[in-house]
């Protein structure tokens, strides 16, 4: 008899607000994820409004980006604003050393990237340089970007076309401060965060800092900095990157192609995450228990083997129907600690490893994983609800895991959406849900699946991966029925 699975879910005791942030994305200068992704300038033969990219423009505000990272990454310490602003003609070209070392022209700085969040109605998170400048150069930034008429760098961004002042909602105390951001010791890293942080201020409006927290499981990294920083910040962040468990950084499989073995190991490591946000989120617990500190997952997502033929200092990567149950699981582990977890960033946002969207020159797909942005975007500012699962496991090789992961959420007008994702690739799993606390009396939905593993959308074939109304389940009293196809996410309105 084919598995079943089953569930409850509490409405009648509902849970944390997931604030929209948690679906915030990550643009780096990095390969195309900036040029030509977002940026292609006003002279493009590319349809742009002031140099960004229409197509682009119009696919990210669809699926309500509410936060945007950037300049990095690993760019971001060796990143210099005063590069980045002024008449283009006249920007330096500095090499981009963590990524091909390619030319980086500055075209796309601080005024064109708070003119894409303002476009796109996001919130802007911004990482200052830590690893390679002095904190002065943060301060100088964030008076440029956000002080008031006055001073003579707010008089500067006037003169660059911008004399209100932007709104910065995070900046990043570094990036990686442990690899990249500098190769430091947490308490070295620590003291840092507590200086820098000091002189980063803001000329209005509440902007949260964000120290560079850990990777992984490396707890002792959150320990020492909780102690250390933990009166002096806003945010921790969190990176951990998805690949198949069974292969190494320096063999990561590939993003089309693999075989069920890394399709079973990818799902084994990316559930990590809830181990790594527990546990993190524990010993945050011991510093500030009244959770005033949020773990900030601002780097996360897959990377694999870089696509055949392209850079491989660019990170470029397909995206199939395993990127795609992917977010529906993490999406469903950040519901879970929606308490903690309060901000995170998918990495990245276009052209560069789990990306919403790839670019062609004048052509762009969307991807598996935007489609679940899109099926999610109720639960953005929504109300977590409880849920118990049991769920049948999944076995393949020395991989056995949950085939099923559910969240659920109750919108600002009261509606009820539940997250069904199957990660098995080859059973329909049923499942039956008590709705405690939820009144209802028809169920909606749309499903995203793919007819293979590695199913994906090319430029060629732009939507053979898309939702699809979803008309497997039922509502009986207070118990929803549905089947949920193998290697698929399911997102069901209930009304
Ligand atoms: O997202 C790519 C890189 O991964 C980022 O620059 C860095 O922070 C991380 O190691």
């Amino acid at each position: 008899p084919a598995p079943r699975a089953s569930a409850t879910i509490h409405g009648d005791r509902p849970g944390p607000v997931m604030q929209r942030q948690v679906f915030g994305q990550f643009a780096e200068h990095l390969g195309h994820g900036i040029y030509d992704g977002i940026w292609v300038g006003e002279r493009s033969s590319i349809p742009n409004d002031r140099g960004y990219r229409r197509d682009v423009l119009e696919a990210l505000r669809a699926i309500k980006v509410p936060m945007v990272r950037w300049p990095g990454g690993c760019f971001a310490d060796e990143y210099h604003w005063r590069d980045g602003i002024g008449p283009r003609a006249k920007r330096p070209v500095k090499i981009n050393t963590n990524w091909g070392g390619v030319n980086e022209d500055n075209a796309f700085g601080t005024d064109e990237f708070m003119g894409f969040v303002e476009r796109l109605g996001a919130e802007a998170y911004v990482s200052a340089n830590v690893g390679s400048a002095p904190p002065a150069e943060t301060a100088q930034w964030l008076e440029y970007m956000t002080s008031p008429n006055g001073s003579t760098l707010a008089k500067e961004r006037a003169a660059n076309g911008h004399p209100a002042p932007y709104k910065v909602q995070y900046v990043g105390i570094g990036n990686e401060l442990w690899g990249c951001g500098g190769n430091m010791r947490a308490e070295y890293a620590a003291d840092l965060t507590n200086r820098y942080a000091q002189f980063a201020k803001s000329g209005g409006g509440k902007m949260l800092k964000i120290a560079s927290g850990p990777s992984d499981a490396n707890y002792g990294w959150t320990e020492t900095m909780m102690r250390l920083t933990g009166k002096n910040i806003d945010g921790l962040a969190l990176h951990y990157y998805t690949r198949p468990r069974d292969k190494e950084w320096n063999d990561k499989g590939a993003a089309l192609g693999f075989p069920v073995r890394e399709w079973a190991s990818t799902m084994a490591h990316t559930l990590q995450m809830e181990e790594f946000i527990t546990k993190h989120s524990a010993i945050m617990d011991k510093y500030d228990p009244a959770k005033r500190v949020m773990l900030a997952v601002d780097e996360w997502g897959t990377w694999y083997d870089p696509a055949p033929g392209s850079n491989p200092g660019f990170l470029v990567q397909q995206n199939s129907v395993r990127d795609a149950v992917v977010a529906g699981l993490n999406l469903n582990i950040f519901a879970r600690h929606a308490d903690r977890v309060k901000m995170a960033a998918i990495a990245q946002m276009v052209n560069v490893l789990q990306a919403m969207l790839l670019t062609d020159g004048p052509r762009m797909v969307k991807t598996p994983t935007y489609w679940v942005f899109d099926l999610y975007k109720p639960w953005q500012d929504a109300t977590v609800l409880p849920i118990d699962v049991q769920s049948p496991w999944y076995h393949q090789d020395e991989v056995a895991v949950p085939a099923i992961s559910v969240s659920a959420v109750r919108d600002r007008a009261g509606q009820v959406h539940v997250a069904l994702v199957n990660l098995d690739p080859s059973r329909a799993i049923p499942l039956s849900v008590a709705l405690n606390g939820v009144t209802a009396s028809t169920v909606s939905g749309r499903v995203l699946t793919g007819a293979t593993m590695d199913a994906h959308n090319s430029f060629e074939q732009p939507d053979a991966v898309k939702p699809q109304p979803f008309t497997a389940a039922a509502l009986s009293g207070n118990t929803l029925s549905a089947t949920i196809p193998p290697m698929a996410v399911v997102v069901l309105e209930l009304r």
